[in-house]
């Protein structure tokens, strides 16, 4: 986890809203922290939780910034498969 926000070069934003969890938005948010872990990217990176993002039957839902990439449907599978392609582009 980024300690300053300056540093910060990937932020991703998951909701954790009640439709979202029941939905599986822990295991990708854990699989998001984990990810950019294993990339080597964890100190430049924040995982941040908010609350509902208004997409709840698509949920669980993501944001990556800046790339302002969203992630509707999400599971860690996906959330690996997106976070890598970024992180390669
Ligand atoms: S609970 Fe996640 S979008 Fe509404």
């Amino acid at each position: 986890m980024a300690r300053n926000l300056d540093d910060v070069n990937h932020l991703v934003v998951v909701c954790v809203g009640k439709d979202c969890r029941k939905r599986g938005a822990s295991a990708v948010r854990r699989a998001a922290k984990d990810c950019l872990q294993e990339a080597g990217v964890r100190r430049t990176s924040l995982v941040l939780k908010t609350k509902c993002a208004g997409m709840c039957k698509q949920g669980p839902v993501l944001c990556h910034q800046p790339s302002n990439t969203w992630l509707t449907d999400a599971t860690p599978k996906r959330v690996r498969t997106l976070l890598t392609t970024l992180l390669e582009g």
